[in-house]
């Protein structure tokens, strides 16, 4: 126990010795898609120099950031419902002598700033996604005790100059903000609004940042972006250029990237589908609808056919690649005849996964006004019959991948001892016995057992073993 005290007290020297401020803890909820995953890691690396550790529950945090999202409706009142909860927690805490600092921060808090206060006054920060590298600056601000801190507006250039180049360690597989912001403006979106215009980080940042991330470890690298294909970096590197960059550094097994529009499938990009083997067989590409019309009033510009073309070409670069789409059922004005447009289109691709929303109308974005809005019955109905059809396209492409030996990079222990899960090169889930001591190792692994979700396999040579 003495001893246990000792090493406390020697630990709050050292801390004093170097002038590090004392040990706090920092929650941080993360909501939607993936950049906000790696916004997230960032802004807990910059909170770092400030003494904020990692924790796991609100309840002993010192601060508290959700990181929000704003694509639909749903989302952003989640957010609303969670600060209601943090107030309680906040006011039990100071009652106990413990306070708590609560911030907003992304998409969410750019697009409603001063309402989000105005709602819930226990928030202490509203920090854009945009501007989340000045947090230490409003940390200090909200603790001079000047009232709320709120953060908008900032060009995401700055952004990626200011970020600390130390990271915490990612795990075997991580994501790497490429580019931001879209100039596509489709009529139902609000990311043209809450993330800006389309902004690429310079190659040479990007190529630093992997080569960190690959000497801590990582095997896999995301390349994220809200339209990433549409990367430009120094006004001329495109997305594949960059990938053939990264594709040089040693040690990185595995390459991706996410999300693409159909309209900057370039031919190099397709090209680097054939050419560069660490680019996994895997393609996320959202076409939202099958209806020319639909795909008219979204503003996507092109048409179902163009997307069909497109996707023959991608596949004759790589005959094995799994495809992925996002849809949208229920835009506004959408009809029986259009709705089953999408559907045929789903059963011409035929796809490995896809995610499926209802419309959700978002404020200042065009479609949300439009007069034709569809019945929420009727976006329920749509809903279900194409999700229905996606998720048997799921399951067979996961059947035809029973028998087939795949490599599998193991990232996290599985729920049973001594199991590891992992990802195959088509991003489905692997678990595998015997392997835990084989996290952030890539192994060769063949599927024996398909669940709707997820596969089993077992290595190789265990395989010859048993039969
Ligand atoms: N309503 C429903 N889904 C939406 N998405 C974007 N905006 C909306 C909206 N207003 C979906 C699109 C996009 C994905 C990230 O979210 O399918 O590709
Ligand atoms: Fe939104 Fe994607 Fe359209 Fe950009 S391309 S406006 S991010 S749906």
């Amino acid at each position: 126990m003495k001893m246990r005290r000792n090493r406390r007290i020697s630990r709050a020297l050292s801390r004093d010795a170097y002038r590090l401020p004392p040990m706090k803890k920092l929650f941080i909820k993360t909501y939607g898609c993936q950049m906000n995953v790696y916004d997230s890691g960032r802004m807990a690396d910059l909170l770092a120099p400030l003494g904020y550790a990692p924790s796991d529950a609100a309840e002993d945090a010192d601060m508290v950031i959700l990181n929000t999202c704003h694509i639909r409706e749903k989302a952003a009142e989640k957010v609303y419902s969670e600060l209601g909860r943090l107030k309680r927690l906040k006011d039990r805490k100071a009652q106990a002598g413990s306070p708590m600092l609560i911030a907003v921060a992304g998409c969410v808090a750019q697009a409603e700033g001063e309402e989000i206060v105005a709602r819930q006054s226990a928030v202490d920060i509203v920090v854009g996604p945009q501007s989340y590298h000045r947090l230490p600056e409003l940390i200090a601000r909200v603790s001079r005790g000047t009232g709320h801190a709120l953060e908008t507006d900032f060009p995401a250039q700055d952004k990626f100059d200011s970020l600390p180049e130390e990271m915490a360690a990612p795990g075997a597989s991580a994501f790497l903000t490429v580019q931001e912001g879209c100039d596509k403006f489709c009529t139902f979106c609000v990311v043209p609004y809450t993330r800006g215009s389309e902004y690429s980080r310079p190659a040479a940042q990007i190529e630093s940042e992997a080569r960190r991330l690959v000497e801590k470890g990582v095997r896999e690298i995301t390349l994220l972006g809200q339209n990433v294909n549409a990367y430009r970096g120094d006004g001329e590197t495109s997305l594949a250029q960059l990938l053939h960059r990264l594709a040089r550094i040693d040690g990185l097994a595995r390459l991706r990237y996410t999300t693409s529009h159909p309209r900057d499938m370039s031919d190099d990009l397709i090209a680097a589908h054939a050419e560069i083997p660490q680019l996994m067989p895997y393609l996320h590409l959202p076409v939202q609808s099958g209806s020319d019309r639909v795909l008219a009033a979204m503003n996507r510009q092109h048409t179902a056919e163009e997307y069909l073309r497109l996707i023959e070409r991608v596949r004759a670069a790589n005959s094995d690649l799994a495809l992925s789409s996002d849809f949208i059922v229920g835009f506004p004005g959408e009809t029986d005849a259009d709705f089953e447009a999408t559907m045929s289109l789903v059963r011409e691709v035929n796809y490995a996964q896809a995610f499926s929303f209802k419309y959700s109308p978002r404020p200042g974005t065009p479609a949300s006004t439009a007069l034709k809005q569809v019945p929420e019955d009727v976006k329920d109905a749509r809903l279900q019959e194409l999700q229905s059809l996606l998720f048997a396209q799921q399951g067979s492409f996961n059947e035809s991948c029973a028998g087939r030996t795949m490599s599998v990079l193991f990232e996290k222990p599985g729920r049973k001892p001594g199991q590891a899960v992992g990802r195959s090169p088509f991003l489905q889930p692997v678990h595998v016995e015997n392997a835990a001591h084989l996290i952030g190792q890539i192994r060769d692994v063949c599927i024996e057992e398909v669940q709707p979700n997820s596969l089993k396999g077992v290595f190789v040579r265990e395989m010859a073993a048993v039969h």
